[in-house]
């Protein structure tokens, strides 16, 4: 059965049992910071278990594209992916938990077995055993499965245990669907919920967790299939990479490459569901995972022996999941991976270059060495560390995975002792005209504050070549007339031919002066600063232009929402 096919009949089983269908919610988690991602279906409807009332109706059913970073390493296997979609139904405020288990594994196993035609013969499933730390046998699930006539194995915290999400929450006993071997169903009983206690309170006898599980009276259903592994096995293979339209994509790469070509693939299709979610590449947190992502995926390419066309897989991909999930891939976004693009593909060269003359002048470089070189080519040409590490390895040098921290921790001090500044990290690179746009930043924020008030704060930043963004706290969207208003404003200044000026001072002295800060970024005791004549004071590392009349003409491209609360103005400087 074909994905999109697989992916439908889900929905209208769920549906026909009188499941709510909800939408995917996005890939940012809204409610949740303890992801950067969505990684679950549940995640969208954590706050249902605690508080059903909350939920639409106490039946919801989703498929859920989610992005999980942490095997990334595994990526380019059978079974790994970055992003996939997760099929599931959940159930809130359930009150016996035998009732829920019995409900949820027969409709499971009857979506199986009658609508996909898989045999019992096929199929085993897994149920929670008390591995001594407190929490009994899961019973009630064995019971079920077996007046079904499924073959039952037993498994302990590790395999059949889910959550909670952070230290406290919901969670409880699993059982998990196999067929022909591979697990393609985790159902989750939300049966508990875990509070944490002090070592010597807890109140489980010889339990090492420091918590108490403390049934829960309000109950739940949380269950997750990942449709592409679901598809591969129905269709008897081991791996997505032999089902469409995945076997088609990598086809796009270079067949004698496999690991490689999966990775490029697999990455691609992240990208696409992370810029749709509104995500730029940046330094930190998200936008550095998308930053990682192309990056990776660019040099992979520069790998193959036949050339890529980037435009058409994009393309090709972005239309497979537009009709399911809101993908973007007009000019915009395309944009935004091809500037990142264009970027790493000139450090590349320079990387290459770096390198050829290094090893040359280094004939048995020391194992320290190597590692120096590796974190020059991560600082310097911005390569992600696992991609220096692994290129350098399959050059068969080894680098000191310690030492390599120990590098990284240095310079973050130095960066973090003001001298560098802060600032850096939002630009793309040092070009004249990344300098250009930067300093119109710093205009442009000085005239958001003068026209929208001075709580506008900058909540984030993005500074290329191309265009410059800025994210500030707002709640609602602005006029016409303000965005004419601080473009004026900005354009006024630039024909004032201003003086920027640079200034180190102690980070107390910079905030009385009310220099502008970035909310949450972190600052040395001694802060660089940078002044725009009376207009605008920013804590900033720079580079600057010298003057306000070398900018141009100041236009806002676009106004929108970032996140809750927070708009992003894009806007770029003409000749
Ligand atoms: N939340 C569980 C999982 O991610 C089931 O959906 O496996």
């Amino acid at each position: 059965m074909e994905i999109i096919e697989l992916r439908r009949r889900f929905l209208e089983f769920f549906e026909q049992k009188g499941y709510q269908k909800v939408g995917p919610s996005s890939l940012i988690p809204q409610n949740d910071a303890s992801v950067l991602f969505t990684t679950a279906g549940m995640q969208q409807f954590k706050d249902f278990y605690s508080s059903p009332d909350l939920s639409p109706s106490p039946k919801l059913t989703t498929v859920q594209p989610v992005i999980r970073t942490s095997d990334i390493s595994e990526v380019g296997d059978d079974t790994h992916l970055t992003s996939f979609e997760m099929l599931g139904n959940f159930r809130f405020g359930e009150k016996d938990s035998f009732e829920m288990k019995k409900i949820a594994i027969t409709e499971a196993w009857e979506f199986i077995n009658n609508t996909l035609g898989v045999p019992a013969s096929r199929v085993y499933a897994t149920v929670f055993k008390d591995d001594g730390w407190g929490v009994s046998d899961d019973e009630e699930s064995e019971k079920i499965w077996r007046e079904l006539g499924v073959e039952v194995k037993k498994a302990g915290k590790e395999d059949n245990f889910w959550g909670p999400t952070g230290e406290e929450g919901p969670c409880g006993p699993t059982t998990e669907i196999y067929i022909d071997g591979v697990e393609v169903w985790n159902l989750v009983f939300n049966q508990y919920y875990k509070k944490v206690t002090t070592a010597e309170t807890a109140g489980i006898a010889g339990s090492t967790e420091a918590g108490e599980y403390v049934a829960l009276t309000q109950q739940g259903l949380d269950t997750g299939s990942g449709l592409e592994r679901l598809a591969a096995t129905l269709q008897g293979k081991k791996s997505v990479w032999e089902i469409e339209p995945f076997a088609t994509w990598v086809h796009y790469t270079d067949p004698t490459m496999p690991r490689q070509s999966r990775i490029i693939i697999d990455h691609l299709r992240a990208i696409i569901f992370i810029v749709s979610a509104g995500i730029l590449p940046g330094n930190k947190g998200r936008e550095y995972i998308l930053r990682r992502l192309i990056r990776k995926a660019v040099f992979l390419v520069d790998q193959l022996s036949v050339s890529f066309a980037w435009d058409d897989a994009i393309k090709h991909m972005s239309a497979y999941y537009r009709d399911f999930y809101q993908i973007c891939d007009d000019e915009e976004t395309l944009d935004v991976i091809f500037n990142e693009k264009a970027q790493f593909e000139k450090n590349i060269i320079k990387a290459k270059h770096y390198l050829e003359k290094w090893l040359q002048q280094n004939v048995s470089p020391s194992s320290e060495e190597i590692t120096k070189l590796a974190f020059y080519m991560y600082e310097s040409f911005g390569f992600p560390k696992e991609l220096v590490i692994e290129h350098l390895s399959s050059l068969s040098y080894t680098v000191d995975n310690e030492y390599f921290s120990n590098l990284f921790l240095e310079h973050q001090k130095i960066s973090r002792s003001g001298m560098e500044g802060q600032f850096k990290g939002g630009l793309v690179d040092h070009s004249e005209q990344t300098i250009k746009h930067h300093t119109a930043h710093h205009l442009l924020l000085a005239a958001l504050r003068q026209v929208l008030g001075k709580n506008v704060v900058q909540k984030g930043s993005n500074v290329s070549s191309e265009r410059l963004r800025i994210d500030f706290n707002f709640d609602r969207k602005l006029t016409e007339e303000e965005l004419k208003e601080i473009e004026e404003i900005v354009n006024q200044k630039i024909k004032e031919d201003l003086p920027v000026e640079h200034k180190e001072m102690p980070k107390e002295e910079a905030l009385s002066l009310g220099a502008q800060a970035e909310f949450g970024a972190k600052y040395g005791d001694v802060v660089s600063v940078y002044s725009i004549g009376d207009f605008s004071l920013e804590l900033c590392g720079g580079p600057h232009v010298d003057r306000t009349g070398q900018l141009g003409r100041f236009e806002i491209l676009k106004e929108e929402a970032s996140s809750q609360g927070v708009r992003r103005i894009k806007a770029k400087l003409y000749n």
